[in-house]
């Protein structure tokens, strides 16, 4: 069984992934400082997987402390690096935070993997680093537009971090960056999904707190976009679907020639408006989903979806959930987190 260090792993993707390498016949090694999830995770891996996953609760800018755990897990054959902060606005008001975060955390992690041997490495990128594109679809050839917010910049670097490796002749690492578009959905187990701490940002837990009762109502941002309903279009994609497409990477990577470095868009290749979402979440999960429309939000694009044709060919990789899907397993996970998690907060 191949040994993957999965940092972050104990976030929303990460913990996602985790599961599918399991099934996949990998051992996933967890490494997460808990910044942004929380401890109960671990139970309900556990849950799900029928053992504990191991788990070294530590920051992956701590070099002598990721060392060490490179060292004690001697034979890991690769690492994804979930491990970043996520939030857009937040990154505007605190960018040193994200750029000390995201930028350092992957030049520690390159340090201790070459210094250990490991070359393989899958990165979290974002479509973030496209902007408002000209053209849509976006294929990965697509060219990027400056960052809108230091988080953007953040998977800007990183990428280029990555692709510079290439460049020196002595490339030691063999990567794959996956531009992810909106990540979606919850496990099929309603036992692990999007945990947000506070008030989310994004769309679709958003959308599960209203319709629970948390929180009032949702604003819209903006009906006024040249779109079919006039709000914002985007590529929704099932958190499943999205891990599996790092069991694919990994497989890709094993296969891929010395000094490998390839950027996949993981999309569905279809956009869904704002209004659709929501339309959807009402329809599949028989709930009302109270809504005002509300100014545009600044910085937000008016649509992006992915060409994801490179992913099916090289990657061998399917999306096979629909946006429905995706919506009921939100549901279910809010309500499991309704009774389970925040009725037992003090
Ligand atoms: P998340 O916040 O749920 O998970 C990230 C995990 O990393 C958290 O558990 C957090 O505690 C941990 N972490 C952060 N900094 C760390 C550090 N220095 N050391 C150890 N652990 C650390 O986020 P997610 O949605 O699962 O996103 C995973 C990755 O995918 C991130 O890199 C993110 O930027 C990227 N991404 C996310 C989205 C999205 O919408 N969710 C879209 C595109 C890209
Ligand atoms: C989706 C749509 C909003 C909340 C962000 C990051 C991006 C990537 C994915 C990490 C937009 C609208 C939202 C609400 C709304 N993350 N909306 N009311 O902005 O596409 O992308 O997450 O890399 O980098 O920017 O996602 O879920 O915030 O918004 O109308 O209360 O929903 O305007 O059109 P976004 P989102």
């Amino acid at each position: 069984m191949k040994k993957i260090l999965v940092t972050g792993g104990a976030g929303y993707i990460g913990s996602c992934t985790v599961i599918e390498l399991h099934k996949a016949g990998y051992t996933p090694v967890i490494v997460d400082n808990f910044s942004n999830s929380d401890k109960s995770v671990m139970a309900r891996l556990e849950k799900v997987l029928g053992f504990s996953p191991k788990l070294y609760a530590i920051d992956c800018n701590d070099k002598e402390k990721l060392d060490a755990v490179f060292e004690l897990e001697n034979d890991i054959a690769g690492v994804i690096h979930f491990a970043a902060h996520k939030a857009v606005g937040e990154s505007v008001q605190k960018p040193n935070m994200y750029y000390y975060n995201n930028v350092n955390s992957l030049l520690v992690l390159l340090d201790v993997m070459q210094k250990h041997g490991v070359k393989n490495i899958v990165f979290s990128s974002s479509c973030t680093v496209y902007g408002q594109p000209d053209a849509l679809p976006v294929t990965e050839e697509t060219p990027e537009k400056t960052a809108e917010s230091p988080y953007g910049f953040t998977k800007q670097i990183c990428e280029r971090i990555l692709k510079d490796q290439k460049q020196t002749g002595q490339n030691f690492f063999k990567t794959v960056l996956l531009r992810y578009f909106n990540p979606v959905g919850a496990h099929e187990s309603g036992i692990i999904g999007e945990l947000p701490l506070g008030v989310p940002n994004n769309l679709v837990p958003y959308i599960a707190l209203v319709a629970s009762g948390k929180l009032p109502m949702l604003t819209v941002f903006g009906d006024d976009y040249n779109t079919p309903d006039g709000s914002c279009i985007r590529d929704y994609i099932h958190v499943c679907d999205l891990a599996l497409a790092h069991i694919q990477s990994l497989q890709w990577l094993d296969k891929a020639p010395e000094n490998a470095c390839e950027v996949f868009n993981i999309g569905v290749g279809k956009g869904e408006t704002v209004l659709g979402c929501i339309h959807t979440f009402e329809k599949v999960n028989g709930v009302k989903v109270p809504l005002k429309i509300g100014a545009r939000r600044s910085g937000d694009i008016e649509k992006i979806y992915a060409d994801n044709q490179k992913a099916l060919q090289e990657l061998g990789w399917k999306p096979k959930y629909t946006l429905a899907d995706a919506m009921q397993s939100v549901w279910k996970w809010q309500q499991f987190i309704d009774e389970q998690i925040h009725n037992k907060k003090p």
